[in-house]
């Protein structure tokens, strides 16, 4: 069954074509950053008007690019949350519009179950149980998928998600946004061990996570540095700070790993196009004899072939969006039933 999925939680206005749940034939994505770079984050607002100029032509080019018609296809799958409320809304109202003037049934789906699912698109032969690492803007999370559609919240952060920490502290060292990437492009440079930066865990909750700490700490550095005018080695000190988030996140994941007596694990959300994320997981992975899968680069970051893989596996377990179905801002990964978007 081929299915038609919408992503505008955020920045990306997005559509994609894919065939059960594994098969991408087509994945459009019109990002927002260049706007949003102005401000040093994503503003609401502009996001909601630019997915309402984008997201008509992003679902017909997905379409044709995918060879299929409205016709053609057996359900439309959309992030219904969390996310901006604003930007979520015009997804969610422009699948509402499609599925009812199609006959198609619409799916509503859990924008980081879709993040774990796009995992399925690069890996036929990855299936729950398995543990995913969950990093992006604004989730740091061990997830067991239990299930497609059945998921446990393991380890969460006590504060900003790892995405987050990212941005700030690229901000605070003078970079652009998104920050995470930046980071990255400048710690190829560096030398990770020449900044010892504290990640403090969280007392009596091993598989919990606080980035916090760490933001501050590279905000104090750089300014202590400033104040004695001393040079600061900016690739280092990138590269020390990702070296830290990723050996933490990392860290985890194994525990999770070993507590749960679990052999297959993968990472996702757009932290995991991070380079030394990757290269410390694969590690980790290979010497104590896990299987890890990493989604492929283009499937890291917000897209909809990942909503339109999760949409399948919720369709086929009965998941449909009633007429009443609205977007949440915030709504937990094991709770995702379709009657938890609705008014
Ligand atoms: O999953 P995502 O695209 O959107 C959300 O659902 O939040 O994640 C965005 C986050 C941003 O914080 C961005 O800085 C971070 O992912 N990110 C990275 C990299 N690429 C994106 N962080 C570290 N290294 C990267 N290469
Ligand atoms: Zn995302």
């Amino acid at each position: 069954m081929k299915i038609l999925g919408i992503e505008t939680s955020c920045d990306e206005t997005a559509a994609a074509v894919v065939e059960d749940g594994r098969r991408l034939l087509s994945s459009v994505v019109s990002t927002q950053i260049a706007e949003h770079r102005l401000y040093g984050g994503v503003v609401p607002e502009i996001a909601s008007r630019r997915h309402t100029e984008a997201v008509s032509q992003v679902a017909r080019r997905a379409l044709e690019e995918a060879g299929v018609s409205l016709s053609g296809l057996g359900a439309v799958a959309v992030t219904a949350g969390p996310g901006l409320i604003g930007a979520l809304l015009v997804g969610v109202n422009f699948a509402k519009g499609l599925s009812a003037a199609a006959g198609l049934a619409l799916v509503p789906v859990h924008h980081i179950r879709g993040h774990i699912a796009a995992n399925y698109l690069a890996y036929p032969e990855l299936a729950p149980p398995f543990l995913c690492l969950v990093a992006s803007g604004g989730h740091s999370h061990i997830v067991m998928a239990r299930d497609y559609t059945e998921f446990e919240i393991l380890g969460r952060t006590r504060d900003d998600a790892a995405g987050e920490c990212f941005d700030k502290a690229a901000r605070a060292m003078g970079l652009g946004y998104p920050g995470g990437v930046e980071i990255d492009r400048l710690a190829r440079r560096g030398d990770p061990e020449r900044y010892r930066l504290p990640l403090p865990k969280v007392e009596g909750a091993p598989l919990d996570a606080s980035f916090s700490g760490l933001k501050t700490s590279v905000i104090n550095l750089l300014h202590n540095a400033r104040q004695k005018e001393e040079e600061i080695d900016l690739p280092s000190l990138a590269a020390s700070f990702e070296k830290t988030v990723a050996e933490a996140l990392a860290s985890r994941l194994f525990a999770a790993a070993e507590r749960e007596n679990c052999g297959v694990v993968s990472i996702a959300g757009g932290v995991s196009a991070n380079t030394c994320l990757r290269e410390t997981v694969i590690r980790g992975a290979e010497k104590r004899g896990l299987r890890i899968y990493l989604p492929p680069l283009s499937l890291c970051g917000d897209n909809a072939a990942m909503i339109a893989a999760q949409g399948f596996f919720e369709f086929r377990a009965g998941i449909r969006a009633p007429a009443s179905l609205n977007a949440v801002a915030t709504l937990p990964i094991d709770h995702a039933r379709a009657q938890d978007y609705c008014v």
